[in-house]
């Protein structure tokens, strides 16, 4: 293998290490003290008050290797890319170096550190967006980087791609330049004009080489300045792994082919239900590990959805859920050397993972054949009632329903389920004599 994932880590924190960032400790995926967030979903969570000058930082510049939790995406897990679980690499400026730096360091590591391909690579940056009139286009990150790219290689793009966070409902949050892979035509749609705003997997976003932080997004929806000029940037360990170590997927990096190893022998690395278990049982481990506990509300609810999404793609790919306990071992073996409470952890993770599987695994099938029964009565649509039924009897997470419906193009009622659910929440209240 060229290049270990260890040596990715240790290459990251040295360079930013050697140019005055101090090193910081990842922090838990329990965020704390910030109601806006049901999990740490970026390198830059846990510092957010060191960008709105509330506190200040141990020293202006900071960097890390931060475990991070993203469920957005989820749908898209299975492809080359998308994980729910992942490692963000973040160098911080609290209020010190600004954009032509950050987009400095970013050549300089990807070029003298890492020796990356630097023909195929592309740099997008802020042009200007009617969602935020008082944010203008990003000249300065443009022109820092046509030191380094042709110009057909920087490409200005609106506020969706390149105008970043908050991370939750309000906070800090800025324009962004973000680095690109070209992957080649054959990772692509085809198309002429594909480029890095195109969905498809050819352009590989690699790094979030700067967020300037120079706004704050209020509960009203209005931008307000920042007393500070900072920059967050982040760039995911697995997508770094997949370009340096020549594979095709994440799935084939040293972070993630063992625990694939689990679940299928080396020529079924394509197989969606693999890489989904793959993925949700890393997420899982890390998120127990943290005090989160599978059940039905908030982040506790989002480990419950991964364990038993997961489940779910073990009975179709028939695999038994004792693999789900050998993956969080391997998980375990992997990373306990950054992470030591998953040493720590280990047995509470295992118990918990049995009882959820032990729960949701008696169900499952039942679920499945009620869900049969409902599809042909649905015709384009199942009833807000059978989906409650299928969530209140048999578990299913509605996420879970509305993605195999799905694979059967049928929508689920979502308001008709949110009706029943308060009902039930309702009947509940009025059984326990009003006590909420
Ligand atoms: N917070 C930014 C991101 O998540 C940069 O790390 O992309």
């Amino acid at each position: 293998m060229s290049i270990t994932s260890k040596e990715i880590r240790k290459k990251f924190l040295d360079y930013f290490s050697e140019h005055s960032h101090l090193i910081l400790e990842s922090a838990s995926l329990v965020p704390i003290n910030d109601p806006t967030l049901l999990v740490v979903n970026s390198g830059m969570a846990p510092l957010k008050s060191y960008f709105t000058g509330e506190q200040r930082p141990p020293q202006q510049r900071l960097c890390n290797i931060q475990k991070c939790v993203r469920t957005n995406d989820i749908e898209s897990v299975g492809d080359r890319h998308h994980l729910t679980f992942f490692e963000m690499m973040g160098n911080w400026s609290i209020g010190d170096y600004f954009k032509e730096e950050a987009v400095d360091f970013a050549w300089d590591l990807l070029k003298n550190g890492f020796g990356f391909d630097l023909s195929q690579m592309y740099a997008t940056v802020f042009g200007g967006d009617k969602k935020f009139p008082a944010v203008p286009p990003d000249e300065e990150s443009k022109v820092a980087w046509e030191k380094y790219l042709p110009k057909d290689r920087i490409i200005s793009l609106g506020a969706k791609f390149n105008f970043w966070g908050p991370a939750g409902d309000t906070g800090p949050c800025g324009p962004c330049t973000e680095i690109f892979i070209d992957r080649g035509k054959n990772y692509g749609c085809g198309k002429d004009s594909c480029d890095p705003s195109c969905n498809c997997e050819r352009f590989l976003e690699i790094w979030n080489a700067g967020v300037f932080m120079e706004y704050y997004l209020d509960e009203n929806g209005n931008l307000r300045e920042l007393p500070l000029k900072s920059v967050d940037a982040g760039a995911g360990l697995d997508r770094f792994a997949v370009i340096l170590q020549g594979v095709d997927s994440i799935y084939e990096t040293d972070l993630l082919s063992p625990i694939v190893e689990v679940f299928a022998p080396k020529d079924n690395l394509e197989s969606k239900s693999v890489r989904i278990m793959t993925d949700h049982l890393r997420c899982a481990t890390f998120m127990i590990a943290d005090g989160i506990y599978p059940a039905n509300t908030k982040r506790e609810y989002i480990v419950r959805r991964i364990i038993r999404r997961a489940l779910l793609h073990a009975r179709l790919a028939e695999k038994d859920p004792e693999s789900f306990i050998r993956a969080t071992k391997v998980v375990v073996e992997l990373f306990s050397p950054y992470y030591p409470e998953l040493i720590r952890s280990q047995g509470i993770v295992e118990m918990a993972i049995r009882r959820e599987t032990a729960t949701f695994g008696k169900t499952l099938n039942r679920g499945l054949k009620e869900l049969e029964k409902v599809f042909p009565k649905s015709q384009e649509v199942i009833s807000g009632a059978d989906a409650f039924k299928l969530y209140e009897t048999y578990g299913f997470p509605l996420e879970l329903t509305k993605e195999i419906a799905a694979e059967k193009s049928l929508k689920v009622d979502e308001e008709g389920y949110k009706n029943q659910l308060e009902k039930h929440k309702e009947r509940s209240r009025q059984a326990k004599g009003g006590v909420q």
